[in-house]
């Protein structure tokens, strides 16, 4: 069991003799039952910016008593969805490889992030391959409620999310005792480490720190 992070109000204390502190007032009479968060990070890329994102938000997501697992998808055997429909009445995927274990852990999360870099104004197409593969959850008694959505991009202009997070949302409709719970983006990061510094850092570990 944890106890709430949610902070009621905080209190600086002046002793008067040069001595201060502050004190944060918790919730505590509300315990919180810990979230058992799995992220996906999509990125095959070692160290890049949505990983890095990722870590900031299972950071706070850990901080706070949850359970996380991260789960990268590379050097994961991944297939693309056959579309053969037979797990539609089994349940289950006829294609035995990585992404049998990743839509089962998804499958018991209590929290699910999901986390890409922009490619061509949509999600990464590993990402898009293990959530079509996820197919076997649909219509199943899956257990994530909350989806979080964590993606970076070269371009930092006003559409530039847009087309990734309309396919997510369109995921998410599919499983509608889901919902999307809230989003960080990070535009303008191209290299490897240009995300260091990023206040979306900052956004992803206090996100992490409420699931
Ligand atoms: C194949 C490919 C397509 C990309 N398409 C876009 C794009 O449409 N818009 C954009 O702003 N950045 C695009 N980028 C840049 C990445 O989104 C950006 O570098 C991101 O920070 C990479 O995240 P990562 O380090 O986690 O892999 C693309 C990069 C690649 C490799």
């Amino acid at each position: 069991m944890r106890f709430s992070t949610h902070i009621i109000c905080t209190r600086h204390l002046d002793f008067g003799n040069g001595d201060a502190v502050s004190v944060k007032y918790y919730d505590i009479d509300k315990p919180v039952m810990p979230k058992n968060v799995v992220i996906i990070s999509s990125s095959l890329r070692k160290g890049g910016n949505s990983e890095t994102l990722a870590e900031s938000f299972a950071r706070g997501a850990a901080e706070a008593g949850n359970s996380v697992e991260t789960v990268s998808l590379r050097g994961k055997d991944i297939a693309f969805c056959r579309g053969c429909l037979v797990c539609q009445d089994t349940r289950e995927c006829v294609i035995k490889d990585d992404t049998v274990g990743i839509a089962r852990k998804v499958h018991d999360a209590d929290v699910v992030v999901l986390a890409t870099p922009v490619y061509y104004f949509c999600m990464s197409g590993q990402l898009k391959t293990v959530l079509d593969r996820c197919n076997p959850l649909y219509d199943s008694d899956y257990r994530f409620r909350d989806v979080y959505v964590l993606m970076t991009a070269a371009e930092d202009g006003p559409g530039t999310f847009d087309g990734t997070l309309k396919g997510i949302e369109g995921w998410i409709e599919c499983f509608p005792e889901s919902r999307l719970a809230g989003v960080v983006s990070a535009g303008g990061v191209w290299a490897v480490g240009d995300i260091e510094g990023s206040k979306a850092l900052d956004e992803a570990y206090r996100m992490g720190l409420k699931v």
